[in-house]
């Protein structure tokens, strides 16, 4: 079996979690945002654990996650982020899901299902306060509440919206949309009479500390242990849940002006020792790192040498003894006194952790450690 294994460990999620409630305060509601797998972590184990230590909340993109998570047990109230189609909305109804809400239409359909059953579906209003993406466009929200107001069926157990760049601290940009935001639920309050939980604050504003005053945050990247994006001090006390490792399938020393890999990019000057690993693009470790990455064996730091192919990937493990086929190779967490992040490949492959998780945790086989 190809020996390449992603390592959840629920314990530094319940530690993550615990951090959160310490940021947002005691008082503050968490909703989980578990989409996306969440985050390639495995949804149903994170969302247990998530929901066994006290979450109030669940926050998914899109029905069929939230129809699995009922389906495996899942208790918590949960929030469809991008809400429902028209054809999503008896199931939403039946499955005691809590769509985002920004159409009238849906509105309509949601009360005529709920009404028709005697249930009353919960809808947390999706606020537009300048991510341009979803929701009703916070000049035309009192406009949308009064609509909404005479439909029986359903109840507005909440209000959102979506912050652009919270990941970066002190933007006036953040304030302008909180600003709107706070406008959007007090005139939620005055048409409604109570809007019920008010959420704006995603992993960055949290550091931040902006929108937690709402009484409910919303973080997602922060559960699994990484900063929004680098330079927030009060992320060092978050915990990696994912680590990958593999182990070395071939070693050989090769002399002078040997190329390795396809594209022959990467040629020795003198003798070498290369190691292969059985890890590529289609386990999600990007090709990008080709000639640019790292990775962790007998503790110590190994470049990768050439391309990162389909299934393969060499390192020059050169002055490092004994390296044998079977030892372990980390690709992302810690061995020894080192550590790979996912900051450090997405930075290296410009772009962000929440990529890096995606793509390696999707691809690979999952292990649960401390649950
Ligand atoms: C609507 C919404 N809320 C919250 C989050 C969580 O953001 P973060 O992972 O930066 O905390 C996301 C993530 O993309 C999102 O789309």
């Amino acid at each position: 079996m190809i020996p390449n294994e992603i390592t959840i460990d629920l314990g530094a999620l319940r530690h993550n979690l615990s951090e959160i409630k310490r940021l947002a305060g005691s008082q503050s509601k968490i909703l989980a945002v578990v989409k996306s797998d969440a985050y390639g972590h495995g949804m149903i184990p994170v969302a247990k654990t998530l929901e066994s230590a006290g979450v109030d909340c669940l926050g998914v993109f899109e029905l069929k996650e939230g129809l699995d998570l009922r389906k495996s047990g899942c208790e918590v109230p949960i929030l469809v982020l991008m809400g429902v189609v028209l054809d999503e909305v008896e199931a939403a109804v039946e499955y005691r899901l809590m769509p985002a809400l920004f159409q009238l239409e849906i509105g309509e359909e949601l009360s005529r299902i709920s009404a028709a059953q005697g249930k009353v579906t919960p809808v947390h209003v999706k606020v537009d306060t300048g991510m341009t993406r979803l929701g009703v466009l916070y000049e035309n929200l009192p406009e949308f509440l009064e609509q909404l107001l005479p439909l029986e069926g359903i109840e507005v157990t909440g209000i959102f919206s979506h912050l652009a760049v919270a990941d970066q601290p002190n933007q006036a940009y953040t304030d302008q949309q909180i600003e709107r935001f706070l406008e959007a639920v007090a005139a939620c309050r005055r048409i409604t009479g109570s809007c019920g939980d008010a959420h704006v604050a995603n992993s960055g504003a949290l550091l931040g500390s902006e929108g937690l005053e709402l009484g409910m945050v919303r973080p997602g990247i922060l559960l699994y242990g990484s900063p929004p994006a680098e330079g927030w001090a009060a992320a060092a006390t978050f915990k990696p849940v994912m680590s990958f490792k593999s182990a070395v399938v071939q070693v050989r020393t090769v002399p002078a002006g040997t190329s390795v890999s396809y594209g022959c990019t990467y040629t020795t000057q003198e003798s070498r020792t290369i190691a292969t690993i059985p890890v590529g693009y289609d386990d999600g470790y990007n090709r990008l790192l080709s000639n640019n990455g790292e990775m962790l064996i007998h503790g110590k730091r190994v470049p990768i040498a050439g391309r990162v192919c389909m299934n393969l990937t060499m390192v020059d493990v050169t002055g490092i003894a004994d390296v044998a086929v079977g030892d372990d190779v980390v690709l992302l967490g810690t061995q020894g006194s080192e550590q790979i992040t996912a900051e450090e490949i997405a930075t290296r492959i410009r772009t962000i952790s929440y990529e890096v998780y995606c793509s390696l945790g999707k691809s690979n086989r999952r292990t649960y450690i401390n649950a």
